[in-house]
């Protein structure tokens, strides 16, 4: 759900491009060819379903793709479609896959991103590092305002820069059906002030003087250090926490919490800020060894109501969280935007907050931030109490596990002119079926922002050729010749899938199927067969969910949830020479552990690594 797979170039002389909220010329999303999809489809289903399954299914596709039958209205409705917005396809992924989605975002749909520890010891030390980065996200914003952000290029092709323009003074608002979102960004409602969250009490802060310029970090820093000095109580309810809520008790509690007038300020005060910086409170410490884990998860889920948890407004796009033993990274609601647009921010971030600071301007007096207030009611109190529960129990549920493949990076697969993205692809491949002796359906998210207003499809990592080279890597009487073939033909089949999505086409599977379907609800004919059928399911159901995060200049680890209750999630960041991986699982699915597929799959990267220099001397 979150990155586009191949690497992205910024070339110098296309860079003198400059992007507008929406880059120009770029070529609508198509819809695919029909015959094309159906045939995908079923190839697609070979290395996941039985023979049985298969031949049922291709049954009921020969139905649908008749001519004259109901693919074939679907498709002139999809088509349509097409000719009359401006993607066919942008604002049903938004309900489908975000705003109509009602698990809880934590865990459920916003990814974490783990930044490097950064060296201050201090309450001294972390509002400086906090006053510094908020200079250095409105340093990144003043290209967005002004519209002088390069244009990303990927494989040549300009990508659409919208996502850019989607990312500050948003939010999302919980509905009882759907949610919607908010965006403040441009027009009169816009305002100059950030959240600042400490000890679960939220601040307006004011980021711009009076003549429009933004604050700089010595301003910034006395007024973190106002509201850290008037906000040190910790007996406070964690009204936060409520964000944290399944969306339809959420949208229930939401509407009873904004009926009080002071309420209803200090919520749209939070909706309208340009973002949050959530000052956290330590965490437990822990051994060098899940350090990194115990960060990914209180950037994913705050820790649980007891630590960070209600140190959040989790509904808003971007949070940056700050603790004060230096852990430090953001959590990001993710409906307006994929990671790379994220990931570019952070970059941007990170190195700011590197450069020393010179400019120290006269001292004028600043106003005390605001506090937001809230009125807590019984009904609010308990809404409050529910909120902690359930959130307790999906933070007792979360199993995650970050760990650094040190062997090697990207460096190895790009020596051997291989894509870095499908050798590790393959990789996963061979560690999921080495754990449970057949592959899965499996998610990798591709960009399709060579489209004007695209977002994703998905790559169907798991394909006949990844399992005949899972298959033959364990069998003894395969010789290395042999395994080395079969990998570079399961690397070459992904590779194919990748430039069917984003390179060339915009034409995979995933998304034009999504369309269909929703296409018969929309013309309410009964749902096709098709997608009522035990091998959709199947196809649906990815176990393995996975994304890269495109190339980062900071050795960062983003991370997710699964997106099934019996599956992984699986976000890697291949780096120069190593590999960061955030492996996500629930504890309550027995068959599932985070630290067993680390293992698996740090075990298959090694042994796929001599397969391709062709060493003697591996094996089983
Ligand atoms: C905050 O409190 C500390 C310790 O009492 C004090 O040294 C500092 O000047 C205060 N800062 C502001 C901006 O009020
Ligand atoms: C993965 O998916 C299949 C099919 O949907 C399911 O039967 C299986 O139990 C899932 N989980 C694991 C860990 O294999």
């Amino acid at each position: 759900t979150l990155c586009c797979s191949a690497l992205l170039h910024l070339g110098s002389d296309q860079a003198m491009q400059r992007a507008a909220s929406s880059t120009p010329g770029l070529p609508r999303l198509p819809v695919p060819a029909l015959q094309q999809t159906l045939d995908r489809y079923l190839l697609a289903l070979q290395p996941i379903v039985s023979e049985e399954e298969l031949n049922h299914t291709k049954g009921l596709v020969d139905e649908f793709r008749k001519s004259g039958g109901i693919g074939e209205r679907l498709q002139q409705g999809l088509q349509r479609r097409a000719r009359k917005t401006e993607n066919w396809l942008s604002e049903w992924w938004l309900k489908n896959a975000y705003l109509e989605y009602r698990l809880p975002v934590v865990v459920h749909s916003s990814p974490g991103v783990v930044l490097p520890k950064q060296e201050f010891l201090d309450r001294q030390g972390q509002l400086r590092f906090a006053a510094k980065l908020i200079e250095g996200v409105l340093d990144f914003k003043t290209m967005i305002d002004k519209e002088t952000l390069p244009v990303e290029y990927l494989g040549g092709k300009p990508l659409c820069m919208n996502q850019y323009y989607q990312i500050f003074s948003s939010c999302r608002i919980p509905g009882p059906k759907h949610d919607s979102i908010v965006n403040y960004a441009k027009g009169k409602k816009w305002s100059p002030h950030i959240t600042v969250v400490h000890n679960f009490q939220f601040f307006e802060l004011a980021v711009y003087s009076s003549d429009g310029s933004p604050l700089i970090a010595d301003q910034i820093f006395i007024q973190l250090e106002k509201i850290w000095n008037t906000s040190l109580q910790t007996n406070k309810e964690p009204i936060g926490i409520l964000t944290t809520n399944h969306r339809n008790s959420w949208a229930k509690a939401y509407n009873n919490l904004i009926k009080d007038k002071t309420n209803k300020e200090s919520v749209r005060s939070i909706e309208k800020s340009i973002f949050i910086v959530c000052l956290d409170a330590p965490m437990p410490r822990a051994s060098e060894d899940i350090y990194k884990s115990r960060v990914a998860a209180q950037m994913l889920h705050g820790g649980g109501s007891r630590w960070n948890s209600g140190n959040r407004w989790f509904d808003k796009t971007l949070q940056f969280i700050i603790a004060e033993d230096g852990s430090c990274g953001l959590a990001y609601e993710h409906a307006p935007s994929e990671g790379p647009p994220i990931v570019t921010l952070l970059d941007h971030v990170v190195e700011y907050t590197k450069k020393p600071q010179h400019v120290r301007s006269p001292m004028i007096p600043l106003q005390m931030p605001k506090k937001l207030r809230f009125n807590i009611t019984p009904e609010i109190k308990n809404d409050i109490e529910k909120a902690k529960q359930n959130l307790n129990i999906m933070v007792q549920d979360l199993d995650i596990k970050v760990t650094v493949f040190h062997y090697f990076g990207k460096n190895f697969p790009k020596s051997e002119k291989l894509s870095p993205d499908a050798f590790i692809q393959m990789a996963l491949q061979l560690a999921y079926y080495r754990m449970y002796g057949q592959p899965c359906a499996t998610y990798e998210s591709a960009s399709l922002r060579m489209f004007h207003l695209g977002r994703t499809d998905t790559i169907r990592s798991a394909s006949v050729s990844s399992l005949k080279f899972v298959e033959a890597m364990d069998k003894p009487n395969k010789q290395n010749q042999e395994k080395v073939d079969l990998l570079r033909r399961a690397m070459q089949a992904h590779r194919q899938y990748t430039d069917m999505v984003s390179a060339l086409t915009g034409n995979a599977i995933d998304r034009h199927l999504l369309g269909l379907k929703l296409q018969a609800i929309e013309d309410l004919v009964s749902m096709p067969e098709l997608f009522m059928d035990t091998a959709y399911a199947v196809a649906m159901h990815f176990n393995l969910s996975t994304s890269q995060v495109r190339r980062s200049q900071t050795d960062c680890v983003m991370c997710f949830g699964p997106v099934v209750p019996d599956g992984y999630g699986v976000c890697y960041n291949p780096m120069e020479e190593h590999i960061n991986f955030a492996i996500s699982a629930f504890n309550s699915c027995a068959e599932t552990n985070a630290a067993h597929l680390a293992h698996y799959l740090e075990t298959a990267l090694l042994d796929m690594s001599p397969t391709i220099l062709c060493l003697p001397g591996w094996g089983h």
